[in-house]
């Protein structure tokens, strides 16, 4: 069998072997999961930084004033940060324990923004003696907080644009419990100034998994229309593919609709979160049980679940799902996890090749928000991450074992 292409939800570079098998940053996966054990989240290095040049040269061929943040809460974890700060990225941190992330991998403090509806004040401290460039002030508490510790700030608005994605993660709508609307700005502005705060510019995200990109135009001009202020950080939210028929929109497009209402002298802030990391990213699992139920339903059971992909679970995501050296079946199976619960589902209906006990599955597009949202449900151990480039494998977060699991107990 000769190399054969994957689909575009697949990390750049993946292929069919000539074994038949996938192989992604030119690693087989069958052979990751023999070296390093299932369920795994594995990577291609590459792809995450093809993705963060490709936002850095649409943005440098069309001004000069711009910065790229990634949005780490997609995928926190030290090998990350470092890798994108190597390709000249800044950060957001939405939580002390993200800031700490960063920090530890080496970051810039300078080139970190604090995000958060309820930071505490020991996050806030926190980020303040670190040296943090921005802290996004999100309500008037929070002004208060912060008054007189002369800290460079942006301010987050929602300027009451609803963007067709899942109600859970739409936060630009006037209801929301993120930031101020736009008739408070005026008043917490002037707090700002109050409490001697530097205000550098405005700050909105309204919302995640965005497929169409004319509502961040939307937002440009919106934004751009509020007053004079050196930075208008548009957010994140652009989408991705996570099946074969789905297309997102171009990082080009994207950054042409943030800039098209920019001011000249304006830099324009973006917070990319999934569409850095999501389609780089793949999760291999074993297959531990096929059970065929006659005229119902086959279903495939694997040695995770809910507790490495909560995605499904939540929004109803929709993802693909292949015998990673079977590509291309026909026999409509549904993909269920190992947790205690009928719902711990991960793909209904999805065609696989005569799957069978012992093989390797693997659901791409999960390179966003599902080791990030990983959790401990019938205290299983979270799995590793596995970065691999040019044929080469290395473990960036090992797997938990038992004994984390009881590190904590007393
Ligand atoms: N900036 C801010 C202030 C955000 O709140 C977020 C995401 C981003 C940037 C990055 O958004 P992205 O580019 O990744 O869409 N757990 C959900 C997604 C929640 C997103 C929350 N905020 C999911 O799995 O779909």
């Amino acid at each position: 069998m000769s190399a054969l292409a994957v689909s575009h939800v697949y990390p750049l570079g993946s292929r069919l072997n000539e074994r038949g098998r996938l192989e992604v940053g030119g690693c087989d996966v069958v052979e990751l999961a023999a070296e390093f054990g299932t369920p795994a989240y594995v990577y291609a290095e590459d792809d995450m930084r093809a993705r963060a040049r490709a936002f850095v040269e649409a943005f440098r061929a069309r001004t000069e004033r711009f910065e790229v943040i990634y949005a780490s809460k997609a995928f926190p974890c030290t090998a990350v940060y470092r890798l994108f700060s190597e390709e000249g990225l800044s950060a957001d941190v939405a939580s002390g324990g993200e800031l700490h992330l960063a920090l530890a991998a080496g970051m810039d403090p300078k080139r970190l923004y604090m995000h958060g509806n309820n930071k505490s004040p020991a996050e806030l401290d926190y980020a303040l003696e670190s040296g943090i460039g921005h802290i996004v002030a999100d309500s008037f508490d929070e002004i208060a907080r912060l008054s007189g510790r002369a800290q460079r700030v942006m301010l987050r608005v929602t300027p009451g644009i609803k963007p067709t994605t899942h109600s859970y993660i739409q936060t630009g709508q006037v209801d929301s419990k993120f930031g101020f609307p736009m008739d408070e700005v005026p008043r917490a502005v002037e707090a700002c100034e109050a409490a001697r705060l530097e205000l550098c510019g405005l700050h909105a995200h309204i919302g995640s998994q965005i497929l169409d990109v004319e509502v961040f135009e939307k937002l440009g001009e919106v934004l751009a229309a509020m007053g004079d202020y050196p930075l208008l950080n548009l957010g994140g939210g652009l989408g991705i593919a996570y099946t074969a028929e789905e297309r997102a929109p171009s990082i080009e497009d994207y950054v042409d609709a943030l800039l098209r209402h920019a001011p000249d002298d304006v830099t324009v802030l973006c917070e990319p979160g999934r569409a850095l990391v999501g389609n780089a990213g793949v999760t291999i699992y074993t297959v531990g049980t096929v059970k065929r139920i006659p005229d119902v339903r086959t279903y495939v059971a694997v040695d995770g679940g809910m507790s490495d992909n909560l995605r499904p679970m939540l929004y109803g995501a929709r993802y693909e799902a292949e015998i990673a050296d079977r590509f291309g079946g026909g026999e409509i199976c549904t993909i269920a996890g190992m947790h205690c619960e009928s719902g711990d589902v991960l793909v209904r209906d999805v065609p696989l090749n005569d799957p069978r006990v012992g093989d390797v599955l693997v659901i791409p597009a999960t390179g966003a928000y599902a080791h990030a949202m990983a959790n401990n449900y019938n205290a299983v151990p979270r799995p590793p991450v596995i970065f691999c480039r040019d044929g080469d494998a290395r473990v960036v977060v090992r797997r938990e074992t038992y004994d984390d699991l009881t590190l904590r107990d007393r």
